[in-house]
């Protein structure tokens, strides 16, 4: 089988990170006052309907919103429509989507094919019955038939729980403690996981309400610097080994701070030398950047692999783990396996309903080359955008690994933290303040233009994205663009 990925070319590491270092070396370039003025009275004026919803809706939920992700400024949206490339709110307005639910929906929103299958299991045996149903054999069956690093799969119900899983497998296999991450990396919600996310080097600065001896075998390095991980393997064999280095094999923060092509391979190797498992979680890029994985595409075999996102086709309980059968074992359901098991769970884990979902939705990829569509579809927003901004000679850096898009605007998550130097953190946190800011406001810029991102810096893409949907994008961010201060 050829698989055919979405990444047609490798980005220029070096190149990227030049021109965000010159990005956030320099004043930010948010949109004019008078125009960001104008785009705000467009929530007002369009959106009171969702106003009101939301004002409501903060009596009952912290904060008014449900989800992380939630577009928050100047007030949430309420959605009610999404089909193929577009949403719709609550008032009537329509938007081009790029956030794609934070990722899952390779094929668009709620394609029909996926829909019919998910009414007709509906109809027969409903959603759960907590015993076997031939989907959870299916899905898994079409993944270590994928997965070059999978020969037994695991489903649970998010990707939190996939990298929980992993971790804890791999202090049985090794016997070993110590679980190195890249900094700036987001691996879910867990306790042990909250360590250096989103910025490099911030360690437990987001561990609230999290015991310190929670993250206490929890280490990061700096992404990109291979030295940087073997120097903390090598300490580490005095301190109780390391039982895995975890990576997003695009990089952390969805590839946000992509990485050389050879690097996968070389902490492979690293982790060959030291007897650490390698964990590739592939909770965004499974399926997304090839039907076989990132791990397809970079040609690295992990030991373990986690799953979300993409796996559940955007219905409910997307998560699981994938391994080798030696790994596999300590999670054996019901009878035999290890003498020790590692203990995962979940009442609706593998639920019919989920596992049908994802099952269909792969098999819908795979036919369709969804992950190669999408990817292009990136490619070509992605090249846009970087006209658009050396047109307006804007500072901004636009690069995709694939349908994985990141429009660097304010740079926020480059400021440089660093914990172990305190006397720095009070101006740092002051550009990260401004820098945020002004990501919302590039966010309710795109937004009141009919473009739905992720926080204002990353668009993912979809099957659903044609020639005309992009090129109609673009027409909606060069309107942005075109009142950026100093153009
Ligand atoms: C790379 C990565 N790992 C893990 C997770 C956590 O997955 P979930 O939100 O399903 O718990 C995410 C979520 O965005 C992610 O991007």
């Amino acid at each position: 089988m050829v698989v055919k990925y979405a990444i047609s070319e490798y980005h220029n590491v070096e190149e990227i990170y030049r021109k965000i270092d010159q990005l956030i070396s320099k004043p930010i370039f948010p949109v004019k006052k008078e125009k960001m003025e104008e785009y705000l009275r467009y929530f007002d004026n369009k959106c009171h309907r969702s106003k009101e919803m939301t004002s409501e809706a903060k009596k009952y939920i912290p904060g008014g919103v449900q989800h992380n992700l939630a577009f928050n400024y100047p007030f949430p949206l309420v959605f009610t429509k999404a089909k193929g490339a577009y949403l719709y709110d609550l008032d009537g307005n329509k938007y081009i989507d790029f956030l794609q639910a934070g990722g899952p929906t390779v094929l668009g929103s709620n394609p029909p094919e996926i829909k019919e299958k998910i009414k007709e299991l509906l109809d027969t045996c409903g959603p759960v019955t907590g015993l076997f149903h031939e989907y959870e054999m299916k899905i898994a069956e079409f993944i270590c038939k994928r997965f070059k690093g999978v020969d037994k799969f695991r489903m649970l119900g998010s990707g939190t729980e996939g990298v929980m899983a992993a971790i804890r497998v791999a202090r049985l296999a090794t016997g070993k403690k110590k679980i190195i991450k890249l900094g700036g990396a987001y691996h879910g919600w867990s306790d042990q996981m909250v360590y250096g996310i989103r910025i490099p080097r911030t360690g437990r600065f987001e561990a609230h309400g999290i015991p310190k001896n929670c993250s206490k075998h929890t280490q990061e390095a700096y992404p990109n610097k291979i030295s940087a991980i073997e120097s903390l393997l090598r300490k580490n064999r005095f301190r109780g080994g390391t039982a895995a280095v975890i990576v997003e094999p695009v990089g952390p923060e969805s590839g946000t701070r992509p990485v050389g092509f050879d690097y996968n391979q070389q902490i492979r190797a690293l982790c060959d030398k030291y007897g650490a498992l390698l964990i590739f979680d592939e909770v965004v890029t499974a399926f997304r950047i090839g039907i076989d994985g990132a791990q397809g595409y970079y040609n690295v075999v992990p030991d373990l692999t986690v799953f979300g996102k993409v796996i559940a086709g955007g219905y409910p309980s997307a998560g699981g783990l994938g391994g080798k059968d030696e790994y596999m074992a300590y999670l054996t359901a019901g009878l035999g396996g290890t003498k020790k098991k590692a203990m995962v769970g979940g009442t609706l884990a593998a639920n019919p309903l989920s596992s049908a979902a994802g099952y269909y939705t792969l098999l819908e990829i795979e036919k369709q080359n969804a992950s190669e569509k999408a990817g292009k579809a990136g490619d070509r927003l992605t090249k846009g955008l970087q006209k658009l901004i050396e047109k307006y000679g804007l500072p901004y850096v636009a690069y995709n690994q694939g349908s994985i898009c990141h429009l660097e605007t304010a740079g926020t998550m480059f400021v440089d933290v660093n914990i172990s130097k305190p006397w720095t953190i009070p101006n740092a946190l002051k550009q990260i303040k401004e820098r945020k800011h002004m990501m919302e406001e590039m966010g309710a810029a795109y937004m009141a233009e009919g473009l739905v991102t992720l926080a204002g810096s990353r668009m993912y893409t979809s099957m659903a994205d044609t020639n005309e949907v992009i090129d109609e994008a673009l027409l909606r961010f060069e309107r942005v663009f075109q009142h950026i201060e100093g153009v």
